[in-house]
């Protein structure tokens, strides 16, 4: 079995379609700040991602989700192939992140949405999806790399504690399925840790043993 790796293509119209879609006011209220299909209907990766994910995470994420975030960090999403000489290669792992300004003080990266097809777990796919999104997000000047995962899933919570993401709090029926999450921080540079410190200062002892959590 081969697994060949590679960012996300974009359609050849995204660039346009997006810059027409941010600058236009109107069309931005008109979907509700959403980001619509590309003119060019080929979302071929994109349909591929989203059956793949779909199945695994149990929040039921809709199209527009995914557009949010492969269509405008295009370049933080990274996919695993299965090559097969007789069929066509099959998608067999993905990854989806965004970087961003957080509370103004740091960027951070966030990994939004992760899996590998049952057939093809505990081959290293997930860690190595992982491995190339967290050096395209450090390459980015990301201080900080922020997830969140169901506490009991156990594969994940191995996966990224092993990469060196550390629990920073723990969110009460987080899901849809009322179950809790554990957000993880992989911190990377000295700002990761201001609001640490900024509410570490102001907050009761309560507050502190939530966040350190
Ligand atoms: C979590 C998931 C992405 C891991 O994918 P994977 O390709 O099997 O992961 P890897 O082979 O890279 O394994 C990475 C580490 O995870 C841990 N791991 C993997 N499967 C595990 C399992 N079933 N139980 C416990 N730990 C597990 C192992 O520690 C492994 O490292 P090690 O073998 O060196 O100890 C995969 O199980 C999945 O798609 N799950 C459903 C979707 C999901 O939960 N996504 C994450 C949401 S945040």
């Amino acid at each position: 079995m081969t697994i060949v790796y590679r960012k996300y293509k974009p359609p050849q119209d995204l660039h346009l379609h997006l810059h027409l879609h941010l600058a236009t006011q109107s069309e931005q209220s008109a979907t509700g700040g959403q980001v619509p299909a590309p003119r060019e209907s080929a979302e071929t990766d994109l349909t591929a991602i989203r059956q793949l994910i779909s199945s695994d995470l149990s929040e039921p994420y809709g199209i527009y989700v995914y557009r949010y975030f492969i269509y405008q960090w295009p370049h933080l999403c990274f996919l695993a192939f299965e090559q097969n000489k007789e069929v066509k290669s099959e998608l067999v792992g993905a990854v989806v992140c965004k970087l961003a300004t957080h509370r103004d003080v740091k960027l951070r990266g966030y990994i939004a949405m992760l899996a590998v097809a049952t057939s093809h777990r505990g081959k290293g796919i997930a860690t190595n999806l992982v491995t190339m999104a967290i050096e395209a997000m450090i390459s980015g000047g990301a201080d900080e790399i922020a997830l969140e995962t169901e506490v009991d899933n156990a594969a994940a919570m191995r996966l990224y504690e092993n990469m060196g993401f550390i629990r920073s709090k723990r969110m009460n029926r987080y899901y849809m399925n009322a179950n809790d999450a554990y957000r993880l921080i992989l911190p990377i540079n000295e700002p990761s840790t201001v609001r640490h410190h900024v509410l570490s200062e102001q907050a009761t002892e309560a507050q502190n043993m939530d966040l350190y959590l």
